[in-house]
């Protein structure tokens, strides 16, 4: 028996913090429709208490899209409690994610104020929000950086409050999967009325760990994991969505866990998003790349034409992929793979026109980054009218 790992998906809320995006209400119904189609169990719909629109398209993703919780974001605040849940008030399945800091330095520099007050703070915030849902995750923010003990009694108090998820945030990207696997085993011993809850890990990708630090919570008993299509998100965004599930698609067996998303809409929701959110995404990203099945070089190209999964871990029918995997022509390319692509353009040579057709496809590799289809063709063409 698996357990299951819920993903929470931060796309409209944290992906949208990514300097240069702004989803519109239509936008936020779209992506979140998809995320739900895909069995996606919340979808963090955004932050209500920031503006007008961001309220309303809080509403409208609410009242549109049933089928997934529908989460909102709100400071330890009344007023942001009250705009999270007014925006939440048509949702099938409603979550208000109440945060706030709780690593010295921030609680010092940016809220000014002293522990005992934050406590106070999360206290009333919690129960507030428990008022208007039947689901309220706790985020003591930075608790990567907060002092273990700090830590320890603002999740206490959450608890106590009502909070049924705590979400610990790597809220800076810095920590590393030994110190995220710590944290999670210290709350746990520490106490034990965690137990009745979820815990869930958020993190940030400013050291490229968001995805390793987030397998290393699910090691240390995290049962949902935040992340965000693409990784998009405040600097260096999220943990990537399609990254998580493809590693417990990879690895959930051995780590006793599965989510139940279905992956095969991953590539679809990938390219929405790029197209939405207008960031591009990197060529050569985890799983959702262009390069992500392109083959190259000759050996790997021999190998992948012998048997895919010699260098494949992923089945590109598998997460929707348009094309499959690709054999991309260059000059590290070898005879295995230029065969194979003349053969997919249905030209037939005989072997002298093959040799040819090989000598000139490398002179001209050695000159361009990708010899294309049509370039190839016109070699094949070539070598055919000169044996
Ligand atoms: O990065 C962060 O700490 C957050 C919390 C609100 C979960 O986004």
């Amino acid at each position: 028996m698996l357990d299951k790992i819920a993903v929470f998906d931060t796309t409209l809320r944290d992906g949208e913090q990514s300097a240069g995006v702004r989803f519109s209400a239509e936008d936020k119904v779209e992506i979140a429709a998809a995320l739900a189609a895909m069995q996606v169990d919340v979808v963090e719909a955004g932050f209500p208490a920031a503006s007008a629109g961001e309220r309303q398209a809080v509403a409208r993703v609410a009242r549109e899209v049933r089928s997934t919780s529908v989460c909102a974001l709100a400071r330890a605040l009344p007023h942001d409690i009250d705009a999270a849940a007014e925006a939440l008030r048509d949702a099938a399945e409603p979550r208000i994610h109440v945060f706030v800091n709780a690593s010295d330095m921030q609680i010092a520099r940016q809220l000014g104020r002293g522990r005992e007050e934050v406590k106070e703070m999360v206290a009333h915030a919690v129960a507030r929000a428990r008022q208007a849902a039947g689901s309220v995750e706790f985020s003591p923010m930075d608790a990567t950086r907060a002092d273990p003990d700090f830590l320890v009694e603002v999740v206490r108090e959450a608890l106590a409050a009502g909070a049924t998820v705590i979400n610990i945030p790597d809220t800076v990207g810095c920590a590393l999967p030994g110190q995220v696997r710590e944290v999670f085993r210290g709350l746990r011993e520490r106490l034990p009325e965690l137990d009745e809850a979820v815990l869930s890990f958020h993190g940030q990708d400013d050291l490229g760990l968001a995805t390793a630090n987030s397998l290393a919570a699910v090691e240390a008993g995290a049962r949902q994991l935040e992340v965000a299509v693409n990784g998009i998100g405040e600097r260096a965004g999220n943990t990537a969505f399609e990254e998580v599930v493809m590693a417990l698609r990879v690895h959930g067996a051995a780590l006793g866990v599965a989510t139940g998303v279905d992956a095969s809409g991953i590539c679809p929701l990938s390219a929405l998003v790029e197209a939405r959110s207008g960031i591009a995404v990197p060529r050569n990203k985890a799983v959702v790349g262009a390069n992500a099945f392109r083959h190259a070089s000759g050996i790997h190209q021999d190998g992948v034409l012998k048997w895919r999964e010699n260098y494949e871990i992923l089945d590109p029918a598998s997460i929707g992929h348009p094309r499959g995997s690709e054999i991309v022509l260059g000059k590290l390319s070898g005879r295995a793979g230029f065969v194979a692509r003349v053969r997919a353009l249905g030209i037939e040579l005989s072997d002298d026109a093959l040799d040819a057709a090989w000598q000139r496809f490398q002179a001209l590799a050695d000159r361009v980054a990708i010899v294309e289809d049509d370039a190839l063709a016109g070699i094949c063409e070539k070598a055919v009218a000169r044996c």
